[in-house]
């Protein structure tokens, strides 16, 4: 029961690095001597400190006796290999941790175990698979990355009751002002937003965080016809922006990309390009179009709808979700109910 309560604190720290660490793992840990925490730490930064050193660089100089009699207790098993850190296994060594309880052992398969493998021999008391399917579900955009080889891909759209994503041809604010903040906190936690060319012209989206904190995210549109007009947040430089489609002329950029291609552009090569630049999440904001495309075609891992009490009677009708997915969350934002789903 304890593991369970000390591995839970662990996720609490890790998900203070959403937004920050990807394509690394979100990773807490804790140390623990006689059940009263010691040291605390988290993997705050991609390429910086792992959370068990930031963790033994918080034990208070007058507790650092306490750590060979303590137990280290971290949601991912420690690293077994030099990375842009030296191994966490070698720290855990020097400072003699007896015992490491984990959640969830490395996803690549080829380093899988070797980290809790190595602390065995060396004597080290280890338990692992604790809150196991808590861990992964914390951790699956890290796991997509590592297993799938390619980005979490993330669609969200936001519907009325009546099943409707908006209005034809009008721009229409669905959710509400709780749920807009929400929205914002999943754009600061992902590394790429994707729009189709009509809703980046109907909507004029500026895909940013501006109702929450955070770096902005990439942003990228299919605009293989050129219709969105150079007025739009779209190419107003703003954030680093790939554009599918051609050049625009008379116009100078520091932060965006065209991309030209064909008039079709696969899904299969947007992911190959985003993985290519290290992006490991995409959330795809619609619209209906290219929401489809992704539902038919099976590229997702996630599907998070935000339905409001509102009512349409007719417009954009909303994806149908894909039979037999599995809802993980679900929770009431004012009046929105919010949706998480999977496979
Ligand atoms: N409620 C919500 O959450 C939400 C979110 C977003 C949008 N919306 C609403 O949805 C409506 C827009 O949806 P929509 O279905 O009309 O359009 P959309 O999905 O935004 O855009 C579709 C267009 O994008 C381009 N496109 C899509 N896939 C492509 C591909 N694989 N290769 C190249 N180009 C591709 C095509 O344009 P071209 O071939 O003409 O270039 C296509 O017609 C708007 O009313 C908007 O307000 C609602
Ligand atoms: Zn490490």
């Amino acid at each position: 029961m304890n593991d369970e309560l000390f591995i839970q604190r662990c996720f609490d720290l890790a998900r203070l690095g959403l937004g920050s660490v990807s394509p690394n793992p979100l990773v807490g840990a804790v140390l623990v001597h006689e059940g009263k925490i010691i040291g605390e730490g988290f993997h705050q930064r991609w390429g910086e400190a792992h959370a068990e050193v930031n963790c033994v660089r918080a034990v208070s100089p007058e507790n650092q006796y306490l750590i060979p009699y303590s137990t280290l207790f971290c949601n991912l098993e420690p690293c077994a290999h030099f990375g842009k850190t030296p191994p966490c296994t070698d720290l855990i060594l020097e400072q003699k941790i007896p015992r490491v309880v984990v959640s969830n052992t490395d996803p690549n398969p080829l380093v899988a175990g070797k980290g809790l493998a190595r602390l065995q021999k060396a004597g080290v008391e280890i338990k692992q698979g604790v809150l196991e399917e808590q861990g992964s579900w914390l951790n699956r955009s890290f796991f997509t990355w590592i297993t799938e080889n390619r980005p979490h891909v993330v669609l969200k759209w936001a519907q009325t009751a009546d099943g409707f994503l908006g209005k034809k041809d009008a721009r229409t604010a669905i959710s509400g002002s709780t749920a807009l903040r929400l929205v914002h906190r999943w754009r600061a936690e992902c590394d790429a937003i994707l729009v189709g060319s009509n809703t980046a012209l109907l909507d004029d989206p500026r895909l940013d965080v501006r109702h929450y904190f955070g770096e902005k995210p990439l942003r990228i549109v299919l605009d293989t016809k050129g219709k969105i007009p150079p007025s739009h947040h779209f190419f107003d430089d703003s954030a680093e922006t790939w554009v599918y489609g051609n050049s625009m002329k008379g116009k100078s950029f520091s932060n965006t990309k065209f991309i030209s291609s064909g008039d079709r552009i696969l899904i299969p090569n947007i992911l190959e390009a985003l993985k290519i630049a290290d992006r490991a999440i995409l959330l795809l904001e619609g619209g209906a179009n290219l929401l489809n495309q992704f539902l038919e075609s099976g590229d997702w891992d996630e599907i998070r709808v935000i339905q409001n009490k509102q009512r349409l009677d007719e417009g954009v009708p909303a994806p149908q979700l894909p039979a037999n997915v599995i809802i993980k969350e679900q929770f009431q934002v004012e009046d929105d109910l919010v949706r998480i789903f999977t496979r």
